[in-house]
C-alpha cells in the first residue's frame, strides 16, 4: 500500500487525558477523541496519579471505539497501532499500551511505542480530514517543545532525528503556569486561566526577572515564579487588593518573550528553515501572537485542540516510525522517564 493511505491508530494514556485517533498518512485526522479527566484533578489543584489511571481504565475501550465509529472503520481497515510508551505516569500509560497490544494481537496489527515528546513535534504535520492540507513543515526545523512537563529547544535535521539544543534546568513552563496560577488563585490548568486574566492585564505593570543562564539555550523558569511570589506576599502585607490580571500579565509576557527570543537565536544559529512551537503552552494565544509577528520564518503551531495532549500526534509520530520500518514486539514496556534525546 502507498505509504499516503496508511492507517494508523493512535492511543494516548500518559496524563490525565485518554485519547484515541485514526491518522492516514501520518498527516490526516479521521477522527480524534479525547475523554479529559480535567475537571475530576481541578478539586486536587494538579493530577492525582492514582485516580488517572482508573480513569483511563474506565474510559479507553469506550473511547477506542467512538474513535473508530466517527470514522466510519472498522479493525480490519487499519494499517498500524501506535500508543505513548512514554513519558507520563506510569500506571496511565500502561493502561493505554496494554489496550493497544491487546487491539495489536487481535486484529493482527504492527504496533509501535511512540515518545509523547515526538508526538507533540509531530502534530505540526496534522491537519482535519474537512480541512484543506496546510503546508508540511520544511526541515531542518528548530521545535520548540512546551508543555507542563518539558520545556525543550530541539533541532530536527531529518525524520526522527533530533538534537537537544536547550532545556528547562528546573519548572517546565506549563509548571509555572500552573504554580503560579494557584499563587492567584485562579482554576487549575493554569495556563488558560492566566491567560484569561491577562486579557485585562497589563503586561508591563511589574518588569519581573528573565533568567540568564550560561547555556544560552536552556530555560529557567523558578526564579521568576518566586519573583511573582514575593510580588504576591509584599502587596497582601500592604492589604491592598491583588491586581491579579497586571500580575498575570506580566507574568505571561515574560514567559512569551523568553521563549520567543531563544527559539528565533536558535533557529537563526542552526539555519533551520521554519520554526514548530508545540505542546500545551503553545495554545497560549500571546506566544502564537509572538510568532505570527514575525516574518523571519515560518512558524508551525498546531490547532489550539491539538496544543494539548491527544493520540493524533501519536498516530502522525508512530507512522513515520512504521514507514520506517521501526515496530515492536509486544512485550515492550512503558517507560514512565523516557528522554527524547539520549545523552550519548
Ligand atoms: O502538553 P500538555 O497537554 O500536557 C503535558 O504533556 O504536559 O500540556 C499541559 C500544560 C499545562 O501546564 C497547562 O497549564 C498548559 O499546558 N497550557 C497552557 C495553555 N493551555 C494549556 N499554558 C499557557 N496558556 C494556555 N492557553
Ligand atoms: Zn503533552
Amino acid at each position: 500500500m502507498k505509504n499516503d493511505y496508511l492507517r494508523v491508530l493512535g492511543i494516548e494514556s500518559s496524563c490525565d487525558e485518554t485519547a484515541a485517533a485514526i491518522v492516514e498518512g501520518g498527516r490526516v485526522i479521521l477522527c480524534n477523541v479525547i475523554a479529559s479527566q480535567v475537571d475530576l484533578h481541578a478539586q486536587f489543584g494538579g493530577v492525582y496519579p492514582e485516580l488517572a489511571s482508573r480513569e483511563h481504565v474506565r474510559a479507553i475501550h469506550a473511547v477506542v471505539a467512538q474513535a473508530l465509529q466517527d470514522a466510519h472503520l472498522q479493525m480490519s481497515d487499519l494499517d498500524a497501532i501506535a500508543v505513548t510508551r512514554g513519558p507520563g505516569l506510569g500506571g496511565s500509560l500502561v493502561v493505554g499500551v496494554n489496550m493497544a497490544k491487546a487491539l495489536a494481537l487481535a486484529a493482527d496489527l504492527p504496533i509501535v511505542g511512540v515518545n509523547h515528546l515526538e508526538g507533540h513535534i509531530y502534530s505540526a504535520w496534522l491537519y482535519s480530514v474537512d480541512n484543506p492540507p496546510t503546508p508540511e513543515p520544511k526541515l531542518p526545523v528548530v521545535a520548540l517543545l512546551v508543555s507542563g512537563g518539558h520545556t525543550e529547544l530541539i533541532l530536527m535535521k531529518d525524520h526522527l532525528q533530533y538534537e537537544t539544543l536547550g532545556n528547562t534546568l528546573d519548572d517546565a513552563a506549563g509548571e509555572a503556569f500552573d504554580k503560579v496560577a494557584r499563587l492567584l488563585g485562579l482554576a487549575y490548568p493554569g495556563g488558560p486561566s492566566i491567560q484569561l486574566a491577562a486579557q485585562t492585564g497589563n503586561p508591563r505593570a511589574f518588569n519581573f526577572p528573565k533568567a540568564r543562564l550560561d547555556g544560552k539555550y536552556d530555560f529557567s523558569f523558578s526564579g521568576l515564579k518566586t519573583a511573582v511570589l514575593r510580588t504576591v506576599e509584599e502587596i497582601k502585607k500592604t492589604g491592598k487588593e491583588l491586581p491579579v490580571a497586571d500580575i498575570a500579565a506580566s507574568f505571561q509576557q515574560a514567559v512569551v518573550e523568553t521563549l520567543y527570543e531563544k527559539t528565533m537565536a536558535a533557529a537563526e544559529e542552526h539555519n533551520a528553515n521554519e520554526i514548530i512551537v508545540a505542546g500545551g503552552v503553545s495554545a497560549n494565544r500571546a506566544l502564537r501572537e509572538a510568532y505570527r509577528s514575525q516574518t523571519k520564518f515560518r512558524v508551525h503551531i498546531p490547532h489550539i485542540k491539538l496544543c494539548t495532549d491527544n493520540a493524533a500526534m501519536i498516530a502522525a509520530a508512530g507512522y513515520r516510525h512504521i514507514v520506517a520500518g521501526e515496530t515492536n514486539a509486544l512485550d515492550f514496556d512503558v517507560q514512565a522517564n523516557w528522554p527524547l534525546v539520549t545523552k550519548a
